[in-house]
């Protein structure tokens, strides 16, 4: 949550050229946004605007917000000046509190509601009273109780400070600038060289060189090469990301198949090792990787294997972890807070970390011992998309090993198929839209796809969408069954189970959607197997739901009170 660039630069450069990177992590949080270049400081309500303001120079810092503290307004948006100091923080600082009171006792006054501003006065007071900026950074990241990547601007300075703890920062490393940013999206159209920041770290940037602390010792870290397509980040002839990255699914599952046999092969077999040499499997993730966490620990539950998945957030409460278990981290950013949490926890308890992620050289990736990437180039919309078909791919290829027969090489083919009943699908989201309640039911393999849609339906439409077990319903939820509410029922094969659980609602008037795999079924999805079923369903979900907010008229990549990567707990 909330996206941060700062960039020194040996040449001046505009607002522009910060603004449009800026706009790269927008969908980190979109509430509020500004910036400071050493003489402006601009902060708004809403989308960051680009505009054509013409004065150019070499240090600046900005930022995009998902507000933690304070609401939504210019006062609460980033930078925070206090004195000669300007700051912008991603992250939440749990002491606030304690050191806004002790800073207010100095004299200080705050000017917003936020956790970060304390940050600016910290420096600010401590610079007045003669002390070094970094032995001032040093005892702050002491001082400090919580997360934070944090760029630090002094005025007549013009050095670039930077400090993280939990939330993600990387440095880009261009030829004539350094390019500092929440996630490579920041600076992967010019730069394949970066430097991640790990935990208490922090640096000074200058336009051609930089310098790494920890605990007031130097460090010698080493831009890495990463590999990174932009190919996926224009939204090309589609009205919004999100179709266009549901209409990606068949190519980029594609990309993953050929890879788990070719460049990723090794790392693909050494997983299978884990999984085979360990006493139990448990995958955590949160949201949609979630969803197909579950699938993963079914698929692979099906064939012997000793697998569960766990809500990260959830983590501590409802699993006993040791160092035979294997916890696999799922994560479309690699970044959820909730996720690296769940991974540190396990690591404290001897656990084998592996993680299956789509944004390389994220926090998860590098707490892991082994990681898969599943390959489907940026997700700019909010909601997961071609990101879940890729990550339930994953599982599917997994338990392909482990003697689950189930259609994985023709899944590419099987996905574009699915694209085809968007004409259907708009017409039923034309149906639909007004609905204020709508359920969505499954069995098995089912369930988690049924929660799969309904969480689609829900962030994107704002439609309440529950996802439930069809054998959970007659347990409470039927009483919310009335004339005409929609309930859509996932029926694998025209499972009598599941085909019960759809005549009980439509005996008490509900408006039936069955999507199944017989001609019976209003849409018959072409699978052979109760996976593939899976799968493409859960594909047919994300259009429908795709369509019902578009009929709604809502703002479809970046619904309201959302982010796309939850980097707080
Ligand atoms: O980046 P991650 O996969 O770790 O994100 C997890 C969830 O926050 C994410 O899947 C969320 O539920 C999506 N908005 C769902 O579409």
């Amino acid at each position: 949550m909330c996206g941060i660039i700062g960039i020194n630069a040996t040449e001046p450069y505009t607002s522009q050229e910060l603004l449009s990177r800026l706009k790269k992590l927008e969908y980190r949080g979109y509430d509020s946004w500004g910036y400071w270049n050493g003489t402006q400081l601009v902060k708004k309500v809403g989308k960051i605007e680009v505009s054509d303001d013409q004065q150019a120079v070499n240090v600046a810092i900005s930022h995009t917000r998902w507000a933690t503290h304070g609401g939504v307004n210019e006062k609460n948006a980033h930078p925070h000046r206090a004195g000669k100091v300007t700051i912008v923080h991603n992250g939440i600082i749990d002491n606030w509190k304690e050191l806004r009171t002790g800073l207010e006792a100095k004299g200080r006054g705050f000017r917003s509601e936020t956790d970060s501003e304390a940050i600016a006065h910290y420096i600010d007071t401590a610079l007045n009273e003669g002390k070094d900026i970094l032995a001032i950074i040093k005892l702050l990241i002491e001082e400090i109780h919580g997360t934070f990547a944090s760029l630090i601007m002094i005025d007549g300075d013009d050095t670039l400070y930077a400090m993280k703890r939990d939330s993600p920062l990387a440095l880009g490393v261009c030829k004539d600038r350094m390019i500092l940013g929440s996630d490579i999206y920041a600076f992967s159209d010019t730069t394949n060289e970066a430097i991640f920041f790990e935990n208490d770290e922090y640096a000074t940037i200058r336009p051609t060189g930089y310098t790494f602390y920890k605990n007031g010792e130097e460090l010698v870290k080493e831009a890495k090469a990463f590999k990174w397509t932009t190919m996926e980040e224009d939204k090309q002839e589609y009205a919004h990301f999100m179709l266009k990255e549901i209409h990606e699914e068949p190519s980029v599952n594609q990309r993953l198949i050929d890879s788990l046999q070719t460049e990723q092969d090794v790392h693909f077999k050494e997983l299978v090792d884990l999984i085979k040499n360990a006493k139990k499997t448990v995958f955590t993730a949160a949201g949609t990787a979630y969803h197909a966490s579950l699938l993963g620990a079914s698929f692979l539950h099906k064939c012997g294997v000793n697998a569960q998945a766990i809500i990260a957030s959830e983590f501590e409460n409802f699993i006993t972890i040791d160092d035979e278990t294997l916890v696999i981290a799922v994560s479309q950013s690699g970044e959820t807070m909730d996720v690296i949490e769940a991974l540190k926890y396990s690591k404290d308890k001897g656990a084998t970390i592996a993680s299956i992620v789509n944004v390389p050289y994220s926090t998860i990736e590098r707490m892991s011992s082994l990681s898969l990437q599943i390959l489907a180039g940026q997700e700019v919309a909010v909601a997961s998309t071609k990101a879940f078909a890729n990550q339930a791919t994953v599982m599917l290829a997994l338990a392909q090993e482990f003697g689950y027969a189930n259609g994985l090489a023709g899944m590419p083919k099987k996905l574009a198929g699915v694209l085809a009943f968007e004409p259907e699908l708009q017409k039923l989201a034309q149906e639909l839209h007004e609905h204020r309640d709508l359920y969505v039911l499954g069995r098995g393999l089912g369930y988690p796809v049924a929660r799969e849609i309904a969480l689609k339906i829900k962030e994107i439409s704002y439609v309440h969408a529950e996802g439930m077990m069809g054998g959970e319903l007659k347990h409470g939820t039927i009483a919310l069954i009335e004339n005409g509410t929609p309930v859509i029922s996932l029926v694998y094969n025209d499972d009598p189970k599941m085909r019960s659980s759809t005549q009980e609602v439509k005996a008490r008037g509900a408006r039936t959607i069955v999507i199944g795999t017989t001609p019976q079924a209003e849409l018959n999805v072409p699978a052979e197997s109760e996976a593939e079923f899976a799968i493409l369903a859960s594909t047919l979900g994300q259009l429908l739901a795709y369509y019902i907010a578009l009929a709604r008229n809502l703002p479809i990549d970046k619904p309201r009170n959302l982010a796309k990567s939850v980097t707080v707990l």
